[in-house]
């Protein structure tokens, strides 16, 4: 078992380079379903939940080769079904090939999904959309069996602005006869690079971005070529080791648009943010000042930002609160920060985070990934040694994160258990 190991307090300076959003590129893969012809996709990154996407998509029929951050895919036979439940059950996203699958072949039979632990995470609203557009849905032994001869356009309102309820019902309603109307749609990013793609592939998306998306049906797409998005997450994550750290990160290959709110936020906390084209540059002095933080859909501070910023507020100069407005259940990393020293409550949906001057390396554990990025931030901020086990959930979103750190001055290093 692998452990990340740091020395912490060292100021990060330099400059790293971000990769493709995974959660546009997931989505976009699934996407590929619907085409008849191959598609290359580049900017993909490197990482073990895109590999898991590949898997399920050559389960099904799909022939996916990965080299060098592009990926090809083209239909190799008859598609199938049902993709395993092994993969499923590894990453929520494989949920996402349902809709395109009941255009395709007008059933798809798929295990109710799993992934991070960081709460309740049902398919209510997924399902719900795909039964206005006419499909019928069966829930037997933990597997979705749905069943449309051919979807029709329909105006589905989303009880709360899920992003992959909107990706998923994006891609249904694109082969769909008649329009589909979206309210109340997810408007993150991703969602627009998936509009972007299903428009590349000769969907007709528009609105993407805003709360209603409309959706006309087409039939028999094409393939292409497409550049995904650059990815805000990792992005937001090496801004926040180098403020957090005392030091100055300029992260490239960034859209400075899409991370408006955790800009907002930092400089608000104390950091000096010049952005450009394509780059984003940070740097602080000193303990942050305490804010406050509460995490909503897109445009708002988004959820998956909420452990790391966490981190960096452990040690500001006074007491910060964080409301989680997202998700239900997504403290795990506050009781591993406070074993390093911090001082955090947290009840329900609110965490109360009272700066301490500093914290102090100590064993920890990352329960899923963002939690992990937080306490790898925390290690790099601690003084002494941090080793933080549960990397396996750090590789799932962070494309080389020990050597982009290294590169910045981080005294950081992947030991295996038995040398550890
Ligand atoms: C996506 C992101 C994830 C991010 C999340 C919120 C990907 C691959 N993952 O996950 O990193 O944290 O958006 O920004 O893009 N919900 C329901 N019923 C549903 C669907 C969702 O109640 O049918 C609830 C969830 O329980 C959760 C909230 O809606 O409380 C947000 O979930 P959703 O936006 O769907 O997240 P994901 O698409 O799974």
């Amino acid at each position: 078992m692998e452990k990340i190991v740091i020395e912490g307090q060292v100021p990060l300076r330099g400059k790293v380079r971000c990769e493709g959003a995974k959660n546009a590129a997931l989505p976009i893969m699934a996407a590929t379903l619907l085409c008849e012809e191959p598609c290359i996709l580049s900017g993909v990154p490197p990482l073990k939940d895109v590999e898991t996407m590949s898997r399920v998509l050559c389960s099904i029929g799909l022939d996916v080769r990965i080299e060098d951050g592009t990926i090809s895919v083209r239909q190799r036979g008859p598609l199938g079904l049902e993709p395993p439940y092994e993969a499923v059950r590894a990453m929520r996203a494989s949920f996402l090939v349902l809709g395109p699958l009941l255009c395709r072949l007008g059933a798809a039979r798929i295990p109710l999904p799993g992934g991070c632990d960081i709460g309740q995470r049902p398919v209510d609203l997924h399902l719900k959309g795909l039964q206005a557009m006419g499909a019928s849905i069966e829930l037997k032994g933990g597997y979705v069996e749905a069943k449309a001869r051919r979807l029709s356009g329909a105006t589905i309102y989303l009880d709360f602005p899920s992003v992959g309820a909107t990706e998923n019902l994006m891609m249904a309603a694109s082969q769909a006869f008649g329009e589909t109307i979206i309210e109340n749609a997810a408007q993150e990013p991703e969602v627009v690079d998936l509009a972007n793609f299903l428009n590349t592939i000769g969907a007709n998306v528009r609105g993407a971005g805003t709360s209603r998306i409309r959706i006309t049906g087409r039939r028999g797409f094409g393939g292409g070529e497409y550049t995904i998005i650059p990815d805000r997450l990792e992005a937001a994550t090496y801004l926040l080791a180098g403020i957090a750290t005392g030091g100055s990160i300029r992260v490239e290959n960034v859209i400075p648009e899409h991370l408006t709110a955790f800009l907002a936020k930092i400089q608000e906390a104390g950091a000096e943010v010049s952005t450009g084209l394509r780059y984003v540059a940070a740097s602080m002095e000193g303990r942050a000042n305490p804010v406050t933080v509460k995490t909503l859909p897109y445009p708002g501070f988004p959820t998956d930002l909420q452990a790391p910023i966490m981190s960096f507020l452990a040690t500001a100069r006074g007491t910060s609160i964080i409301i989680e407005s997202v998700f239900e259940r997504r403290f795990a990393h506050v009781e591993e920060l406070n074993r390093m020293g911090a001082k955090i409550r947290a009840e329900g949906s609110h965490a109360v985070i009272e700066g301490v001057e500093e914290l102090t390396g100590a064993s920890v554990e990352a329960s899923d990934l963002r939690a992990g990025a937080a306490l790898v931030l925390a290690g790099l901020q601690a003084r002494g040694r941090t080793e933080v086990s549960g990397v396996s959930h750090i590789k799932r979103g962070y494309y080389q994160l020990v050597e982009k750190l290294k590169r910045v001055g981080a005294r950081i290093e992947v030991r295996c258990e038995e040398n550890a």
